[in-house]
C-alpha cells in the first residue's frame, strides 16, 4: 500500500491563518507589529528563495520585516556591526542570519555570529542560551525546522513515546534539535551521520526515520522498516537528466517536470520508500513550509516576551 502523505503546506498554511488575530491583537496592544529583521549576505540561490518566502510570509500575516543585505565581500566586522545595530533596534524583536555564511567569512563566522545575536531576539534558536535552554527542555524558541518535524508529527498524530526515532544529519540546525526534540517526547533516538557503519541497518530500527543531510535518493526502500514514518528534510535541485530518470525510473510524471523547468527540488528520500512506508512527507511541501510557520511563530513569542515581559525560558516544556 502507497505511504500516507504527511501535508506539511496544508498544516504551514493553517498555523499562518491562525496566527494572524495574535498579530492583530499584538498591534493593538503595543501599537506596532511584530518586527523581524532578515540578514542575507551574499547570493546563495538557495538562501535566497528561502529568504524571499520567509519575507513573504512575513509581511502577509502582518509583520514587519526588513530585509538587511551585506555584499558576499563583507568582513566578519561588518556583518558584527549590523548585528549589533539590530540587537538595540527598538523595531525588531526577532533577528536571524541566514545561513550558510560566504565560505570566505571562514569556518567559525557562523558561531561567533551565533554568539553575538542577543537570545532574546534569536528567533532561529541558534545562540549557545538557547541551544542550552533546548537541551534542558525548557526553550521557548526552537529552531524552525526540528520544530516543523515535530508540529507535523504531532498533527498528524504519529506516535512519538516509546518509539524508535533516527535521525540521519547531525547539523546543529536541523539533526541535533531534533534529537533532542524526539527525546524531550520520550522516543529512543539514534543520530546517523557520515561516519556511520552499515547506515542501512541502523535505519531499519526506526518506527521514524528522518533524513536531513542534502543527498538526493539516500535513503532507500532497504533503508526502512515496513510500516515506519519517513521525514525527509533534504531539499536538493538536481540538474542533472540522468539522475533524475535513475531516481524516479522512466515515465514517471516528475521527469516531465524537470523537461519543462530545467531542474527538480527532490528530498534525501527515494522515491521508492513510498511503497515501504506508512507515512512519509513530500518535496517539495512537506517540511520545508513548516520551517517559515514555526518561524513566524517564535518572531511573536519573542515579541510578546520583550513587551510583554514574560518570564525567559517559559516556553513549551514536555514533562
Ligand atoms: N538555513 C537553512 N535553514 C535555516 C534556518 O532555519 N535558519 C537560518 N537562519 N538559516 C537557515
Amino acid at each position: 500500500m502507497a505511504a500516507r502523505i504527511l501535508d506539511g503546506q496544508a498544516l504551514a498554511t493553517r498555523l499562518q491563518v491562525d496566527i494572524i488575530p495574535e498579530v492583530q491583537a499584538f498591534i493593538g496592544r503595543h501599537g506596532r507589529p511584530p518586527g523581524l529583521a532578515i540578514v542575507l549576505v551574499g547570493h546563495d540561490p538557495a538562501s535566497e528563495v528561502y529568504v524571499r518566502s520567509k519575507v513573504r510570509t512575513a509581511s502577509a500575516i502582518g509583520f514587519r520585516v526588513d530585509l538587511e543585505r551585506l555584499p558576499a565581500t563583507a568582513a566578519l566586522g561588518d556583518l558584527f556591526t549590523l548585528v549589533d545595530r539590530l540587537n538595540l533596534s527598538e523595531a525588531h524583536d526577532g533577528i536571524l542570519v541566514q545561513s550558510p555564511l560566504p565560505a570566505a567569512m571562514g569556518p567559525e563566522a557562523e558561531p561567533q555570529v551565533f554568539d553575538r545575536l542577543l537570545p532574546a531576539k534569536d528567533v532561529d534558536g541558534f545562540s549557545p542560551h538557547n541551544v542550552g535552554l533546548l537541551v534542558q527542555n525548557r526553550a521557548s524558541v526552537v529552531s524552525g525546522t526540528p520544530a516543523g518535524v515535530v508540529e507535523l508529527l504531532e498533527w498528524e498524530g504519529v506516535p512519538i513515546a516509546g518509539q524508535r526515532a533516527v535521525v540521519i544529519g547531525r547539523s546543529d540546525i536541523v539533526g541535533k534539535p531534533l534529537a533532542m526534540l524526539l527525546l524531550h517526547r520520550h522516543a529512543t533516538v539514534t543520530i546517523c551521520h557520515s561516519r556511520t557503519s552499515d547506515l542501512a541497518a541502523v535505519c531499519r530500527e526506526a518506527d521514524i526515520l528522518v533524513a536531513a543531510v542534502g543527498r538526493p535518493g539516500l535513503v532507500t526502500p532497504a533503508f526502512v522498516k515496513p510500516g515506519a514514518v519517513v521525514v525527509d528534510v533534504g531539499i536538493n535541485r538536481i540538474t542533472d537528466w540522468a539522475q533524475v530518470e535513475g531516481l524516479f525510473g522512466a515515465g514517471h510524471p516528475r521527469l516531465a517536470q524537470f523537461q519543462r523547468k530545467g531542474s527538480l527540488l527532490v528530498g534525501d528520500v527515494h522515491p521508492g520508500v513510498g511503497a515501504v512506508a506508512a507515512a512519509l512527507t513530500p518535496v517539495p511541501g512537506g517540511v520545508g513550509p513548516l520551517t517559515v510557520a514555526m518561524l513566524m511563530r517564535n518572531t511573536l513569542v519573542a515579541a510578546r516576551a520583550r513587551l510583554e515581559r514574560q518570564p525567559a525560558g517559559a516556553g513549551r516544556q514536555h514533562p
